[in-house]
């Protein structure tokens, strides 16, 4: 019976982590004010973890442009080597690779003002039982899996500790009291 109960709790934990690595996310950048000098961008992005497989959704008007540069640009709010440059107001782009991602308004004093965006786009978490992958490109905060229950969730990220972590203890607490 006790195995049973086990067994079963181990299939919650496993249909957790595929779950999480199945859902894409749509990011509608800026929120309802949109990629616009208004958008507080710093704080949009602040505590939003990227995937490979998410999307960004970039919606402007058209005194705003798009351009994806590399971190010099971003860094100096130049457009003038940019990867991609847009200004159809509502571009989405594609977050297909893991690695750092530069976007600024080509308007150089509205990304001086604070049009700019620098998104870290990581692995998704590794797929139950599947040998763990390197975390490429992430320097530093990919090693907060400390203290996890290590069984199936090599190379989980932090956004998977709150819910599996509280399915564990659901699962613990079937085990021992029922
Ligand atoms: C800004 O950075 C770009 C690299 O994207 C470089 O080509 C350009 O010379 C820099 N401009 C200034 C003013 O430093
Ligand atoms: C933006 O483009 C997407 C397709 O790329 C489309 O589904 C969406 O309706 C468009 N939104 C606006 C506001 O034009």
């Amino acid at each position: 019976m006790a195995q049973a109960r086990v067994a079963l709790a181990l299939c919650v934990l496993l249909v957790h982590g595929v779950a999480r690595r199945a859902e894409a996310v749509s990011y509608n950048v800026g929120n309802s004010a949109g990629w616009d000098l208004s958008a507080d961008i710093p704080s949009w992005v602040d505590g939003k973890t990227f995937y490979v497989g998410d999307v960004l959704v970039f919606q402007y008007s058209k005194y705003n442009t798009l351009d994806e540069v590399d971190e010099a640009g971003f860094g100096n709010c130049s457009a003038a080597n940019a990867l991609l440059s847009r200004s159809d107001g509502n571009t989405t782009v594609p977050l297909t690779a893991p690695g750092d991602r530069y976007f600024i308004c080509g308007n150089q004093l509205y990304c001086l003002g604070g049009m700019k965006l620098h998104v870290l786009v990581n692995l998704p978490p590794a797929p139950a039982g599947a040998p763990q992958a390197n975390p490429v490109a992430a320097p530093g905060p990919s090693t907060d899996d400390a203290g996890m229950p290590g069984l199936f969730f090599g190379g989980s990220h932090q956004t998977t500790v709150g819910p599996v972590l509280v399915t564990w203890m659901f699962a613990v607490a079937a085990v021992l009291f029922v």
